[in-house]
């Protein structure tokens, strides 16, 4: 039997979309009261159980909650209902670096996120050199890093989650940005995580990606599990609906 790396069921989130206009008269009346009450169903009932060793893919168009259901993996977005169970050490790279703070310099950020991630100043300061080259930044490490093209931005995101030496990897929408060879560089720093038995969960709008990397995907969409099974026949299925104009 293979071993769970991450088991979730049931995980509901819903969120309340926040009114931060000054209330009228007539919105008070009206439309306000019906929007305050209205919830957005961001996920729904959603099961999912990934083994170790496992590349598993997340498809879905916008809006259809890949990027929430990673934060309830990754443990930064409580579920409203269901349970979530991660087994390892979790390292997760949100798009372009969410977490980063931009105005400081590319160094302050890898010492704050390493820092965040639970390193020691000391461990980090062991890593720093290979983190930095690994990125490829050169001497852009002491610019703010609101200077940062996005690839440069993404790069040092995938060093710095990698150098965190995670058995699971959440990435969101990490590699459409940055070069081709540092693309290459990436998967196979994440094929020999999957070797080490390690775990990866990818949301990719890259279907081509998604559908060679990955063993297994999962095609949400408005929060409902739409299919899971093989990655392969997940994207054929997904796309044949996007090009029928049904779910774009
Ligand atoms: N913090 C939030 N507050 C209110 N609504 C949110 C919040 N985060 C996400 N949503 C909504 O939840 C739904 C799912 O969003 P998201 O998980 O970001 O989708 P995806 O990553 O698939 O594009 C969307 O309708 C989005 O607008
Ligand atoms: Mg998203």
């Amino acid at each position: 039997m293979s071993t769970p790396a991450i088991v979730g069921e049931g995980i509901t989130v819903r969120f309340r979309p926040m009114v931060d206009r000054k209330p009228t008269l007539r919105r008070s009346l009206g439309r306000m009261q019906h929007r305050e009450t209205k919830e957005l169903v961001a996920l729904d009932n959603v099961d999912l159980s990934i083994k170790k060793g496992e590349a598993f893919g997340i498809v879905g168009r916008n809006g259809a909650g890949k990027s929430t259901l990673l934060k309830v993996v990754a443990k930064t977005l409580r579920p409203d209902e269901g349970t979530i169970n991660v087994f390892g050490k979790t390292s997760t790279l949100l798009q372009l670096g969410v977490g980063f703070n931009p105005h400081l310099s590319g160094r302050r950020n890898v010492y704050l996120g390493g820092l965040a991630a639970g390193l020691r100043k000391k461990e980090i300061d062991e890593r720093f050199d290979d983190i930095i080259e690994y990125a490829e930044l050169w001497d852009a490490v002491d610019r703010p890093v609101r200077t940062y093209s996005s690839g440069m931005f993404s790069r040092l995101a995938f060093s710095v989650g990698m150098a965190m030496e995670p058995n699971i990897l959440l990435l969101d929408e990490v590699l459409a940005v940055g070069d081709e060879a540092f693309r290459e560089k990436s998967m196979k720093a994440m094929r020999d995580l999957l070797d080490r038995a390690g775990t990866i969960v990818f949301v990719s709008h890259a279907l081509p990606n998604v559908a060679e990397f990955c063993d297994r995907a999962m095609w949400l969409a408005d929060g409902k599990v739409r299919s899971i099974g093989p990655s392969a026949d997940v994207v054929d299925a997904y796309k044949t609906a996007v090009h029928r104009g049904k779910n774009k």
